[in-house]
């Protein structure tokens, strides 16, 4: 990225307020369908990329009016990528705004739309939500993801609906992806991978790449955060005078070197 982010970055605008809900609220374009609770998430995690020379994709066009939302929100040096599944979508490309069509479960699809995309640094997923859709396009595009990039997927509460795919912890056995369950089944292994540094089981529980390039996880309502960045073998230290006679050499269950 030509630009690094700070994730210390101040929050533009006046305090309190949220730029993409007041856009959402006088919304002078076109048709824009999220939850309310969305935009603090948004803004929360978006803001250090605002003003910045980023690509930011969006599965799931609709009327198109999000992918304008993200066009005010990330300034004019952004470019805006919008992935949909129906071929009407293209229609909706203007300055800024690029539109690539295509099943966002198709790993195929996504492998190309990657190399056409070049290096992109903020993913929503709002596409159709279904659990194979989610899982499929995690798996092509995390991995493909800027190394400070952020990862949003929404709508996770259809990983509770039958409809689409989903149901309360409901096991593996619709789709061929090994033990993959809904996404939020699968994005509890993703919680194991964070935390790989400290397996006492490498075999069965390895450092990932996931594990070396996934900085945090947020869980929201509906809605899951990964922020990347490059991530090392955890180290202890200490510091300051012990309160109770000699410390031991390493503070107790701690299996890093101090
Ligand atoms: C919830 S709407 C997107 C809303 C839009 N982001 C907004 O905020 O206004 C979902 C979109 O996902 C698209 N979609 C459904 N299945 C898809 C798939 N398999 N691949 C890509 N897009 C898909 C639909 O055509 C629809 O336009």
């Amino acid at each position: 990225m030509s630009d690094p982010v700070s994730r210390s970055d101040p929050v533009p605008g006046p305090e309190g307020t949220n730029p993409l809900l007041e856009y959402f609220e006088r919304n002078p374009g076109r048709l824009i369908d999220k939850w309310l609770h969305y935009f603090d998430i948004y803004h929360r995690h978006f803001a250090a990329f605002r003003g910045r020379a980023v690509t930011v994709v969006e599965f799931g066009v609709y009327h198109g009016g999000s992918l304008q939302m993200w066009k005010h929100y990330f300034g004019e040096r952004a470019r805006i990528v919008g992935v949909d599944i129906d071929p009407t979508c293209k229609a909706l490309e203007e300055e800024r705004i690029e539109i690539h069509i295509g099943d966002q479960a198709d790993g195929a699809f996504l492998e190309k739309l990657c190399s056409e995309l070049g290096e992109f640094h903020v993913l929503v997923d709002d596409g159709g939500h279904m659990m194979k859709q989610q899982i499929t396009t995690f798996e092509h595009m995390f991995p493909r993801l800027a190394p400070d990039g952020v990862y949003l997927v929404e709508d996770l509460h259809t990983s509770y609906w039958p409809e689409y795919g989903g149901g309360y912890r409901r096991p593996a056995t619709r789709f061929g992806f090994g033990k993959a369950r809904t996404f939020i089944e699968y994005s509890k292994r993703l919680i194991d991978a964070l935390s790989a540094w400290h397996s006492r089981d490498p075999k069965r529980f390895p450092v990932t790449d996931f594990t070396t390039s996934a900085r945090s996880m947020h869980y929201y309502d509906s809605v899951l955060v990964v922020e990347k960045g490059v991530v090392e073998r955890p180290r202890a230290r200490r510091t300051g005078r012990a309160s109770f006679g000699p410390a031991s050499a390493r503070a107790p269950g701690s299996d890093v070197p101090t």
